[in-house]
């Protein structure tokens, strides 16, 4: 079983993703965008894993942590016990050796990778990559997080879940990118 990874982001022209330990903006719909394309399964019965950093995990409002609908996964280097909220890694080759065993196994149908930096540089590194969901929001932030270099191997591509069109909210236009390595 070749487990793949999924990766959604929304970055600002300046390819700011965050600052002061939140979102630079408010985009209720790229927020509902991003809460479909993580908890729609094909398969009922399985969930699909939401994967991040320990910042981004304690960044999440605590009313909304853990993400429901979806298994929550926190990488740390630390021993880290969020109980029944979370499950903690060491690192993604850990993650993708945990969900290629019973129980999750059987379980779960899609990895997504929800930040920060280096989650995500991370995983556009590992050989398990596979998509890459952007966000291109169109206009400046000032921000303290970034999307770090998409490697110039990578390439469009479409997704018959995705709107093509550009999107706007309170004024601020934004699209949805999808990208493969070739
Ligand atoms: N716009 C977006 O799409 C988006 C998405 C996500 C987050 N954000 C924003 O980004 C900011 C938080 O992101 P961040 O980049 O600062 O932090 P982060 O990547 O969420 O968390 C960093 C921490 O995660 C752990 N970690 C990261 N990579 C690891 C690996 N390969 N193996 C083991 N542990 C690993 C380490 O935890 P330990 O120190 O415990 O070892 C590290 O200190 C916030 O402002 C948030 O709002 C924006």
């Amino acid at each position: 079983m070749h487990l793949k990874l999924n990766l959604i982001a929304a970055a600002c022209e300046n390819m700011g993703i965050g600052m002061n330990g939140d979102l630079p903006w408010r985009l209720k719909s790229e927020m509902a965008y991003f809460s479909r394309m993580t908890t729609m399964t094909k398969d009922p019965a399985k969930k699909n894993i939401v994967l991040m950093g320990r910042r981004t995990w304690e960044c999440i409002p605590k009313k909304y942590r853990p993400l429901q609908g979806r298994i929550n996964v926190v990488l740390s280097s630390q021993s880290l016990n969020l109980g029944d909220d979370a499950i903690v890694c060491k690192s993604i080759p850990h993650v993708i050796e945990m969900v290629s065993q019973y129980p999750l196994k059987d379980k779960v149908e899609k990895i997504w990778v929800i930040g920060g930096s280096s989650v995500y540089k991370a995983s556009m590194d590992s050989p398990n990559f596979y998509r890459l969901y952007l966000t291109r929001i169109k206009k400046h932030f000032e921000c303290d997080t970034f999307f770090p270099p998409i490697p110039n191997n990578f390439t469009l591509v479409h997704d018959a879940e995705v709107p093509t069109d550009t999107q706007e909210e309170n004024g601020i236009e934004f699209e949805y990118q999808i990208y493969e390595k070739k």
